[in-house]
């Protein structure tokens, strides 16, 4: 370690530097030097190697004029013990004098670049690369200066510094190496640690890391300079937010997704929801009696779940179906019928001709959207956005959330439109209003369900079953896992299971079993013992707290506790992860997976 005296004030300098330094040769005594800037900002430079105290007479007989300046006393770590690796070191216009207490540990790479942009050095010491850095960056003001030059710096630095082109100013800084500022009357002192200053001033401040102090003869203050945090991503990772892939960005993101779905829009104190979408058409709303639900992949089963939703709390009759099949029916339809179109992009070929063939027939339009001013938001009479933000993944994942959000929400508007009773839209808004933080929790589980995948890699089938709310999920989890991990996988109501598929389960065949503790949770149970008679392996997605699931699954995942409209929003999660995860280990490629595209555009 070395020790470090500056002043400023209106004393001259020079005294009080030497005195400093006498007290501080405990710190280091290869070497000691000083620079003095006189009346001129002329500066007075000395520094020879050997100890301090071994030369008090002759530097008494200096003539050294100047109320600023700085002294060292070294402890070499770099460089030699030379009159030329002595402190202060300067910079090739001699401008800049610094003396440091510290390593730097990157000095050899800053004094390559530094010379090859012209500098001249004059010592072997790793601390000359400071006042040629500042050199680097000196327009004048000093701090600024060594304010960019640090920024650069790896390593420990107590500094002080001087310049006769920015004069009367004496700047301090430090990271890790101690510096202290004395307070005296009309002047200040720096020191490396008290005892240089005692006898001058009680009154100290430490500085800490980052800091660098700004001394004038009347006044000081200190910046916080906040480290430069390295960013270590591609510009692609940068927008993965530093995930592997989109995909698992855009899961994580779900919780979010249910956030900026239902923020503003879910009224729980009178119970309702506020979908500005719709105000153009809330009068025409409260006559329709039928709704058609049009969508695609993905999109459809968030629309087969809003058919659940609406036909129980909103009381209205609902039919679902693929904008592909959609297109070439004939359907009944009248004036007291509206079409909800849903769709990610709103650029889906086969939902937008679903959606032309019902606006000809001059039918009510809706759209439940993410991209904003998409053909979809456009075409539609009205509609409402999800605002899950940029989906970038081939599958699609917190859109889905996002859809299922609104549908919930749509729920309760035309619900309460009709005999939704007060209460009934207080518990569903309620719920609704905590799902973001219960998406959360289930995020959590992502380790236990990576290492399912593990166990699971090696099979080539799945069955996915599900009833009411969770039909349309297990349709999802099996499109997921299949499409980004090429393996087969097929969604199936759980009572479907007797009419056929059950044909195929053995112990090659896992089955998983979306079910949570509704009103159909007693039939899953069912269906989970008609799979493990036959020797199948069972996955259960079951509600927290219960037990009895372990008895006849071989594995369980649990889920938060909520209103059974509202468990595919959560009961979805664990899907998702585990179809990443299994793509993950199978080495594909995630977010953009064979033979398919993000917006289907074309029929
Ligand atoms: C879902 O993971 C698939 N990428 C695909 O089924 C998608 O949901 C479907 O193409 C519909 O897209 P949209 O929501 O943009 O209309
Ligand atoms: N690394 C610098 C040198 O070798 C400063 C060492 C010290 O803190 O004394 O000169």
């Amino acid at each position: 370690m070395c020790g470090i005296v500056g002043y400023i004030g209106k004393k001259p300098a020079f005294p009080i530097l030497l005195s400093g330094l006498k007290r501080l040769e405990y710190r280091g005594y290869d070497s000691y030097g000083f620079c003095v800037l006189n009346a001129q900002n002329e500066p007075f430079l000395y520094k020879r190697i050997g100890r301090i105290s071994d030369a008090e007479k002759e530097l008494l007989d200096l003539k050294v004029e100047g109320n600023i300046g700085e002294a060292h006393t070294r402890w070499a770590t770099s460089g030699a013990v030379t009159n030329k690796n002595a402190h202060p070191h300067f910079d090739c216009s001699k401008n800049i004098f610094l003396v440091h207490n510290g390593i730097i540990e990157n000095y050899q790479e800053l004094k390559e670049k530094l010379i090859k942009e012209g500098h001249k050095f004059n010592s072997e010491c790793d601390t000359e690369i400071l006042p040629h850095l500042i050199e680097k960056y000196f327009e004048g003001n000093l701090e600024e200066a060594v304010r960019k030059a640090l920024r650069e710096v790896k390593g420990t630095y107590g500094i002080a510094v001087i310049s006769k082109k920015d004069p009367q100013k004496l700047v301090a800084a430090r990271f890790s190496s101690p510096l202290l500022l004395g307070m005296g009357q009309d002047e200040t002192l720096v020191a490396s640690d008290p005892t240089a200053i005692i006898t001058h001033t009680r009154q100290v401040i430490n500085l800490d890391d980052n800091e660098i102090a700004v001394i004038n003869p009347n006044n000081f203050f200190i910046l916080k300079e906040k480290p430069l945090v390295q960013i270590e991503w591609t510009p692609e990772e940068a927008e993965k937010g530093g995930y592997p892939h989109f995909m698992l960005k855009e899961i994580m993101e779900e919780p979010e997704a249910i956030e900026n779905a239902i923020r503003g829009r879910v009224m729980v104190e009178d119970g309702s929801v506020k979908l500005g979408g719709l105000d153009v058409i809330a009068e025409k709303l409260r006559e329709i009696n039928r709704l058609i639900l049009v969508a695609c992949g993905t999109a459809h089963y968030a629309a087969q779940v809003g058919e659940y939703m609406l036909e129980e709390y909103a009381g209205i009759s609902c039919e679902v179906d693929i904008g592909s099949e959609f297109r070439y029916r004939k359907p009944i339809v009248d004036e007291k019928t509206a079409a909800i179109f849903i769709s990610q992009s709103g650029e889906t070929a086969d939902t937008l001709a679903a959606l032309r063939e019902m606006k000809k027939k001059g039918i009510l339009t809706l759209g439940i959207t993410n991209v904003v001013g998409s053909t979809q938001a456009r075409e539609t009479d009205a509609g409402v956005y999800i605002r899950s933000g940029p989906e970038i993944a081939v599958a699609s994942t917190k859109a889905f959330l996002g859809q299922l959000a609104t549908l919930a929400m749509f729920t309760v508007f035309l619900g309460r439109q009709r005999d939704m009773a007060l209460v009934m839209g207080k518990r569903i808004v309620s719920e609704l209003s905590k799902l973001p933080e219960l998406a959360k929790k289930v995020l959590k589980l992502a380790p236990e369900i990576e290492k399912l995948a593990k166990k699971y890699k090696d099979f080539k089938n799945f069955w996915f079953i599900g009833r009411k709310y969770n039909f349309p999920i297990a349709l999802e989890g099996a499109l997921k896992l299949k499409e980004i991990s090429y393996l087969h996988a097929e969604g199936i109501g759980g009572g479907e299971l007797k009419h056929g598929p059950l044909a195929l389960i053995d112990e090659n065949f896992p089955t998983i079993a979306i079910c949570p503790s509704d009103s159909v949770y007693e039939k899953m149970c069912s269906n989970i013992e008609e799979v493990k008679a036959r020797g199948g392996p069972v996955i259960a997605l079951a509600t927290e707290g219960n037990e009895e699931i372990k008895k006849i699954a071989d594995e369980v995942i649990y889920i938060p506790k909520t209103l059974e409209m509202l468990t595919p929003i959560l009961s979805v999660i664990p899907l998702h992860l585990f179809a990443y995860y299994m793509a993950v280990l199978l080495g594909k490629d995630v977010d953009k997976p064979r033979n398919l595209a993000k917006s289907i555009v074309v029929e």
